[in-house]
C-alpha cells in the first residue's frame, strides 16, 4: 500500500535570522529542501509528493528548482498558507479534490532534512495498523511550563512522560482531513497534525524516532545538521 506525502515548506523562518528563506539555505552545498524531498522520494511507499511553498517561491520551484532535480516520484507544487497548519490543510484539500482521494497520508516538514527512509516507512506502517502515528523522541532536558511573561517558571513536567514530536507523521487520510476541518471550524491551532487528532480524542501511536532528525529552526541547527551530514558521509 502506498501513500502521498505532503511536505510543508512555506515557512518564512524568522528565527534563522537570514534574508534567504530557510528551505533554500545552503546545507553542505545544497538547498536544505533537497534533503527532505530526496528522503521522501527514495521511499518506495510514497506514491507522490505535494510540496507546499510560499506563494513567492511558487514559480521558482515549478520552473527551475524541481526541473533540476531527478526525482522518481511525481511532485505537485502548491502555495502555502499563513501558518503550518493552513499549509498542510491546503495540501489535504487539494488531494481530496482529485478524482480518487487517498486513503493514507504522510506529512513531513521541509525543515527536517535529516529524516531517513527507514523512519518514514516505520511511521507509515504504524499508521496502517493504528490510523495515526508519529515519530517522536524522549527529551533529555527537564521541561518547564513558564509563566505568560516568560520570566518565571510555572511548573515542571514529568520528564518520563514528555517526548518531542517530530515528523514524519502518518494518518488515515479521511481522519486527518476531518481533524483539520474541525480545527478550522473551532479556531484551534496546533503545531503538528497529531495534536488536531488528540483534541478529538483519537489515539496517536508513537514510533521512536531518531535524535538526528532535528528541525532546522535556528542558526545553530544548521551547524549541527552539517556535522551530522558530514559524519554520515564519512567526512569526519
Ligand atoms: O516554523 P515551523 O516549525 O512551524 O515549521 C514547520 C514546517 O512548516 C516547516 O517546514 C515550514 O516551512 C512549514 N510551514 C509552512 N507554512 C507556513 C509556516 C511553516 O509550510 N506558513
Amino acid at each position: 500500500m502506498r501513500a502521498p506525502a505532503i511536505i510543508p515548506a512555506a515557512g518564512v523562518g524568522h528565527r534563522m535570522k537570514s534574508s534567504v528563506r530557510k528551505q533554500f539555505l545552503t546545507l553542505l552545498d545544497r538547498p536544505l529542501l533537497d534533503y527532505s524531498i530526496e528522503a521522501v522520494d527514495s521511499c518506495k511507499m510514497i506514491e507522490k509528493v505535494i510540496l507546499v511553498v510560499c506563494e513567492d517561491d511558487l514559480a521558482f520551484c515549478r520552473d527551475r528548482y524541481l526541473k533540476k532535480r531527478r526525482l522518481s516520484t511525481p511532485v505537485e507544487i502548491l502555495p502555502g498558507g499563513k501558518d503550518r497548519q493552513e499549509s498542510v490543510y491546503l495540501g489535504l484539500r487539494h488531494l481530496q479534490s482529485l478524482d480518487e482521494a487517498p486513503q493514507w497520508i504522510v506529512i513531513h516538514d521541509g525543515a527536517r532534512p535529516l529524516v531517513t527512509n527507514k523512519i518514514i516507512k516505520e511511521v507509515l506502517k504504524a499508521a496502517y495498523k493504528s490510523m495515526a502515528a508519529i515519530a517522536a523522541v524522549p527529551v533529555s532536558d527537564t521541561m518547564k511550563i513558564v509563566k505568560e511573561d516568560k520570566l518565571w517558571t510555572d511548573k515542571t513536567l514529568d520528564r518520563e512522560k514528555v517526548w518531542a514530536a517530530q515528523t514524519p507523521q502518518a494518518f488515515s487520510f479521511p481522519l486527518l482531513l476531518e481533524a483539520h476541518k474541525q480545527a478550522e471550524k473551532n479556531g484551534f491551532k496546533g503545531t503538528d497534525d497529531a495534536s488536531l487528532l488528540e483534541r478529538l480524542g483519537h489515539s496517536v501511536c508513537i514510533v521512536e524516532g531518531e535524535d538526528e532528525n532535528i528541525k532546522i529552526t535556528r542558526p545553530v541547527d544548521l551547524k549541527l545538521a552539517e556535522l551530522i551530514l558530514s559524519s554520515r558521509k564519512g567526512a569526519l
